[in-house]
């Protein structure tokens, strides 16, 4: 039940209760008290699983609260603690808190799965800091990742608590900063009606501390009183060892000198699940107040092993404060890179010992702890120090504790004048991910000289372990501090410290580079403090640094982002209770916050239900030899194992197959599926599976591979307008490049889940499944099993994100989930893990193009050819479709008059790649914008030039023939760069660049025509029922999923406009092919479009029988009418249906009429790179997108900003990663970026183009589900600006190579200068 709070028991009585140290907290709610916790990670990566844990701190005396990620905490470890989930702060059925009130009314949730980790990480923040900093909130989310909504919208609802902040002035001057940048003449300043409030902040309820739930008293009276006796757990396999005493703790470290120690349990959670290892015994130090314990004495810090990393950050913080700045340069460098290692979350749980004795080779903070010369207090019988230095991280025995020992504290020793500490990281993005280098660096100087006296250098992530460099080190020490030294040191350190050819992760040659550019940094900053402490010490005269150089001392600052969401108002003469057009909140926003939205696996479990777990090939292409399950079959609790041989029906198509039969395709194709009384049977069986292969050849990954074998899915599609041949002999200039764009996750936060119930009577099914396509599910299933479609029906509640991830894949595990539910006759439940989901689903297709562009110099584009191949995976799935729409769409905004554009699928040896926001789009259309900018380049012109010159101007024909009016194009073009004050920027960006060495800024803008549908007319419809009952309540059930996007909120303001009746009257319920059968995928943006004509058309059918009775009592009420029409025997109920647009494509002529409207757009960004790192910085973004009428411009402009966000992830950090054998690394949030609320940009605007109409849609609303995501491309290109403008600088020639993401490793090599020559040199060399 959810009560308000819940402590969780005590764990003194748990023996009795048989608590098992194995079961994580999440489990333990989800399982044991029916929470509805969300699950995403499992590996602390996600924040989705956030609750608040209170403890008594015996230092301090108070109560401490945290928020932590319930996935990786022992419910063993919280002895003593009170544990709030998101069900304790509020409900919809009491009281909302109002953190849960202001996310939803701000629109911060769209599929909601994210919610209550993001609710309770705020919640958590506010019972520390009633009114926190801006910088605390973005710190306290920077843990919560959300795949939906960019982040914006959350940042909103979170601002409302804060101290007034300082950026935009709208809340006291009425009028807005960028009112004052844009030029008045534009379209929308000039319009009266633009709001730009999407909540009314003064509606909201207060935030009243003395309303919050209080420490439970006996918890307080027990942490009062401790007990000093051993507490024990055991468990089926592990047993929890929780002393009371240091002396215990010591004597059972001397008993079982094998068994970890466990604190936060952040690095040995994740390990023993991913090397499945189990450790027999587990000791818990956390009741060893000796461990928290922190000294500080007049040359040093002590701090207690067991102090967490935010007890840390706070303790340094507090030093640092206090102390003389030379003291503090240890103390300063690490909390540097505490702010920016993991989230919140994991820095509350993780200790410093644990940190430190995990030896990561990733760790941020070992290095510095190395070259600031701490040492380790250990204890066993007695104690002694070791030095913290390589060789304890290498692990050498005579360096490392012996077994008995603990690690009692941790010595950091001040720094003195004239000695420097410095800390460095770069990672894929910038926070909240792992550092692909770290360092820490420390010099000692003879006083008021140069000359190095000790230098010490330490690196994370070159090896095995952190790496000092001692030899080059010791050769510097004597020499003086200048630029000879500086090039000396590169030399030495390349030498020493890459592991030549190999480094954990590869991108070896970016890892040496930021070695040397790191030391370059380090090398300026100890320049810049000398110069200050020169003023006093005038004895000694310092290399000058000069000032174009010193943009290489400046990190990123972390900013919260600003902006402003501008819409069109409805017309003054709507009726108040009409919300069309009006920015209502999403349907289920106050349940997401809450928690009490349930989602497929929150249904609690059924009688008998079993759990499936899924069997997968660990070969990327070879014959399955034999299955041997007769050792897992014997296992406790595991029920059965279904193969191929037990679906009575098809096993899906010849070339894709459901199970595995005699071959597999590639790694992760599912062989087989272990069915378990519970998931951890499930999950421990599928390890005694026994599957031998032979391999096959060939193994093809590579689109380059896919080639050479001619390797297809399916023929080349072509589209060709003018004489490509001839127009090519008669232009000025040619180009030809490539571009490189790779593949991408969907991420959804809900990883594939199904509920497959068979029902008693006539082989009837209930599946309840997280699909964008229940219909699809419906009918594999019924082929599957060989049962009438009628006998199967589908429930789909909502989905926690889809993004195309969910259209075709939720079929395949409802079908084998259902031959499962068939054979055993119970109800089968089969939830992906998320590295299960990333390792057997597909993605996004990655592309290679490659392109040739005739033009003259005046840069007007005459001739473009374009051959495209995409990564279609190991089979067809929707590749074909991918191909044809990346072809149809390739030419965007412009008009070229002679064009040639072709594609092809490769098959290759990878899961199949699928459905993804865009189809195909937002890859093709980067190699359209690529040539633009080879073009300018090579015309000495700008890009915006370019663009603009050969963008449709006039009413036009597409290469495919299908006429449209480029009117609105032009106008979202002209109101970017209006509102983004575009070309006075150019020439700041230019200023910028001209004196700033290091760092370099870069801007774009990009235009955009997307259209929008399905290719084929059979796809444009969709159907409605709705009902109305007696009280005058209304039922509306329509074939759109609710994935997030808010599809049900439009469809009730739908239904609110047509019926004239408040949406307070209307409910949907589900989707469920029992009501509304035969539907098409909720996709291609089009899902309000058409089940918002079929709502509408029900509706008007009712209103219809209706009007005879509203006639005759025109003063009644509609409860009066709906009983009037009862008693008449007037049907209440209607089905509506929509036939929809047609859409044709011939692709033996090549034309048709493919899509029914377009969408356009346009958005300009800025950004700044740090040509030392690779690092950039999002300046701001200017979003204008043509929505016409908008249905909800709450939930438009939330599918703009989301998608907008998640294509910035596609071309910026989203990388994948594959061993040479095929299997995909980026398994989870730890290797695969997704960006986080610290990568929106700084400034965040994003308007609806305003008075624009198309007759065709309901309402004159157009669909935005996907447009968006092309738009991040603007990010994309206003790096490769940067990086323009840099290369440029260094005379480097252009080359036309394009790659995407671009990562830090791509700019930082791109930027090439003294420091990857050298690394060049020295690979030349060595
Ligand atoms: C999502 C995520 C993101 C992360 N991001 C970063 C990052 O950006 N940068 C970074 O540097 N790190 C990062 N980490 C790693 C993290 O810093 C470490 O996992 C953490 O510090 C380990 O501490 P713990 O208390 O959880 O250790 P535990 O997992 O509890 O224990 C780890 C090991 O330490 C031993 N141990 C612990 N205390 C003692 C003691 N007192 N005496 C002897 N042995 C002891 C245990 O026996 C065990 O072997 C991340 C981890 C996660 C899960
Ligand atoms: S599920 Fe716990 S952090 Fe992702
Ligand atoms: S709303 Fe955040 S993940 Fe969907």
């Amino acid at each position: 039940t959810h009560t308000p709070s819940k402590s969780l028991p005590n764990l003194k009585y748990s023996k009795k209760r048989n608590a098992d140290p194995e079961v994580t907290l999440l489990n333990f709610l989800r399982k044991n008290w029916t929470l509805l916790i969300k699950y995403a990670c499992g590996r602390g990566g996600c924040g989705a699983c956030t609750v608040m844990v209170s403890k008594h701190d015996p230092v301090s005396a108070k109560i401490r609260h945290f928020s932590i990620t319930a996935c990786l905490v022992p419910i063993c470890s919280l002895y003593g603690a009170a544990v709030t989930t998101v069900e304790g702060i509020g409900s919809i059925n009491t009281r909302l808190h109002p953190v849960q009130e202001r996310i939803a009314r701000s629109h911060g949730t769209q599929c909601g799965f994210c919610t209550p980790g993001m609710v309770m990480s705020m919640y958590t923040l506010l019972r520390n800091h009633l009114q926190p900093s801006e910088e605390q909130l973005m710190e306290a989310l920077g843990g919560n990742l959300c795949r939906c909504t960019g982040y914006r919208p959350i940042l909103a609802s979170g601002r409302t608590f804060c101290v007034e902040s300082t950026g935009c002035q709208k809340k006291r001057t009425g009028k807005c900063c960028l009112d004052l940048g844009g030029n008045d003449s534009s379209s929308l300043s000039r319009e009266s009606d633009i709001c730009t409030d999407l909540f009314v902040e003064e509606e909201f309820q207060p935030l009243d501390p003395t309303q919050e739930l209080i420490f439970p008293p006996e918890l307080l009276r027990m942490a009062k009183n401790p007990e000093k006796q051993t507490l024990t757990f055991c468990g089926e396999r592990v047993t929890w060892i929780s002393p009371g005493t240091l002396k215990d703790l010591l004597e059972l470290k001397a008993k079982h000198p094998e068994a970890p120690l466990i604190l936060g349990n952040t690095s040995l959670g994740p390990a023993m699940k991913s090397q499945g290892r189990v450790h027999p015994i587990l000791l818990s130090p956390a009741r060893i107040s000796e461990l928290s314990m922190v000294f500080k004495t007049s040359d040093g810090l002590t701090i207690g092993a067991g102090c967490s990393l935010a007890q840390v950050k706070d303790i340094l913080a507090e030093q640092v404060s206090e102390l003389p700045e030379e003291k503090t340069q240890t103390y300063r460098a690490l909390l540097k890179h505490l702010k920016s290692l993991a989230g919140q979350q994991i820095r509350n749980m993780a200790s410093l010992g644990g940190h430190v004795i995990s030896r990561h080779c990733y760790s941020d903070l070992n290095p510095i702890l190395v070259v600031g010369n701490a040492t380790l207090n250990l204890i066993s019988e007695g104690t002694r120090q070791i030095p913290l230095n390589d060789h304890f991280l290498a692990g050498l025995a005579s360096a490392d504790l012996k077994p008995e020992e603990i690690l009692e504290s941790v010595y950091i020793p001040h720094s003195q004048k004239w000695e420097f500490v410095s800390a460095f990281r770069q990672a894929q993005c910038q926070q909240n991910a792992l550092a692909d280098v770290s360092a820490g660096m420390r010099v000692i100087l003879e006083e008021a000289t140069d000359t190095i006296k000790e230098l010490s250098l330490s690196y994370g992530g070159v090896g095995e372990s952190t790496i000092g460099a001692h030899k080059s080190c010791q050769q510097l020490i004597g020499r003086p501090w200048n630029e000879p030294m500086l090039e000396e040191a590169c030399r030495l350190l390349l030498e020493e410290v890459s592991l030549p050819g190999w480094a954990p992760g590869g991108r070896v040659e970016f890892k040496r580079t930021l070695v040397v550019s790191f030391f370059f940094k380090f090398y300026l900053e100890v320049l810049q403090e000398l110069k200050k402490l020169v003023k006093v010490s005038d004895s000694h005269h310092y290399p000058e640094i000069s000032d174009r150089f010193l943009s290489a001392l400046e990190d990123f600052p972390v900013t919260g982002p600003r902006g402003v969401q501008r819409y069109q108002s409805v017309d003054s003469h709507q009726s108040l209770q009409d919300p069309v057009g009006r920015p209502i909140m999403h349907l289920s926003g106050l349940k997401h916050a809450t928690g009490e939205a349930i989602f497929c696996d929150d249904i609690p479990m059924v009688d008998r239900e079993l759990f499936m777990v899924l069997v997968t090939s660990t070969k990327a292409h070879a014959k399955i030899i034999s299955i041997d399950l007769s050792e897992a079959l014997e296992l406790p609790g595991v029920v059965d194992v279904i193969t191929a041989e037990d679906i009575p029906g098809t096993n899906g198509a010849e070339d894709d197959k459901l199970l595995a039969v005699d071959e597999v395709l590639c790694v992760g194709q599912i062989i087989c599926a272990v069915v378990a009384e519970t998931d951890v049977q499930a999950k421990r069986a599928i390890e005694k599976i026994k599957i031998t292969y032979k391999d096959l050849e060939p193994i093809i990954f590579t689109i380059n591979d896919a080639i050479k074998h001619n390797s297809f899915l399916c023929p080349e599609k072509k589209l060709e307008q003018g004489n490509i041949e001839e127009a090519f002999e008669k232009v000025d200039q040619i180009v030809e490049g490539e571009v490189h764009v790779g593949g991408q996750e969907h991420f959804y936060m809900e990883t594939q889940r199904v509920i497959v119930i068979p029902k008693a009577e006539d082989k009837e099914l209930d599946i309840y499944v997280s699909t964008q396509d229940p219909a699809h599910v419906q009918k594999t299933v019924s082929s599957t099993l060989n049962i009438p479609i009628n006998r199967i029906t589908c429930h789909v509640k909502r989905v926690g994100g889809g993004f195309g991830g969910k259209v075709g894949r939720p079929a395949v595990f409802g079908a084998i989930a259902a031959v499962g539910a068939i054979k055993t006759g119970r109800p089968i439940r089969l939830v992906l893990d998320r590295e299960d989901d990333m390792l057997i689903t597909g993605g996004r297709h990655p592309l290679f193009g490659k392109y040739k562009v005739g033009f003259m110099n005046n840069g007007r584009i005459k001739a473009l050819d374009i051959e495209c191949f995409i990564n279609g995976g190991c089979t067809l799935d929707d590749s074909e479709q991918v191909t044809e729409f990346l072809i149809l769409k390739l030419e965007n905004a412009y008009k070229i008059r002679n064009l040639r554009f072709r594609g092809r699928a490769c098959m290759t040896n990878l899961p199949s790649n699928t459905a993804f926001r865009g189809f195909g789009f937002p890859q093709g259309t980067l190699i359209t914008e690529s040539c633009i900018t080879a073009v300018a380049a090579k015309c000495g012109l700008l890009p915006e030039e370019i663009r603009e010159k050969n963008m449709y101007k006039t009413i036009d024909k597409t290469i495919y023939k299908q006429a449209f009016s480029p009117e609105t194009l032009i106008r979202c073009w002209n109101e970017c760069l209006d509102k983004s004050s575009f070309h006075s920027r150019r020439i700041q960006v230019e200023e910028f660049n001209k004196k700033n060495y290091w760092k370099k800024k870069g801007i774009a803008i990009i235009p955009m025509k997307f259209s929008v549908g399905f290719a084929a007319t059979s796809y444009h419809q969709a159907a409605a029922l709705v009902h109305i009952y007696t009280d005058g309540s209304v039922l509306v059930t329509h074939g759109g999923n609710e994935l997030g996007q808010g599809i049900h909120t439009k469809m009730l303001q739908v239904a609110s406009r047509e019926l004239k009746l408040p949406m307070s009257y209307m409910h949907i319920c589900e989707t469920s092919t029992a009501t509304v059968p035969n539907t098409i995928a909720t996709a291609a943006s089009i899902g309000s479009d058409v089940n918002g004509k079929a709502v509408q058309n029900a509706c008007q059918i009712l209103l219809k029988r209706l009007e005879p009775i509203i006639k005759k009592n025109p003063g009644g009420t509609w409860e009066d009418w709906i009983e009037a029409a009862f008693e008449q025997r007037i049907s209440l109920s209607a089905t509506g249906y929509f036939r929809g647009y047609k859409a044709d494509m011939d692709w033996e002529k090549g034309e048709g009429d493919p899509f029914p409207y377009y969408v356009y757009g346009a958005a300009c960004s800025e950004v700044e790179i740090d040509c030392l790192t690779g690092a950039h910085k999002k300046i701001r973004t200017d979003i204008i997108m043509d929505a016409c009428c908008s249905l909800n411009p709450a939930i438009d402009i939330g599918q703009v900003e989301g998608s907008f966000i998640q294509g910035m992830g596609l071309y910026t950090t989203e990388e994948l990663k594959y061993s040479p054998e095929g299997v995909l690394y980026s398994r989870g949030p730890d290797e695969y970026k997704i960006p986080t609320i610290t990568d929106v940009p700084e400034e965040f605007n994003v308007s609806l183009l305003p008075s624009s109409q198309t007759p065709l849609t309901i309402y004159s609303s157009k669909g935005l589900g996907e447009s968006g995501m092309f738009l991040g491309s603007s990010v994309f290109f206003a790096i490769t600006d940067a990086v323009a403008a840099a290369c440029k600088e260094r005379d480097i020639v252009e080359d036309f190579i394009v790659k995407s993401p671009a990562t830090p490793e791509q700019v930082r090599m791109a930027c090439a200068d003294r420091f990857t020559e050298m690394v060049r040199n020295y690979c030349l060399l060595s």
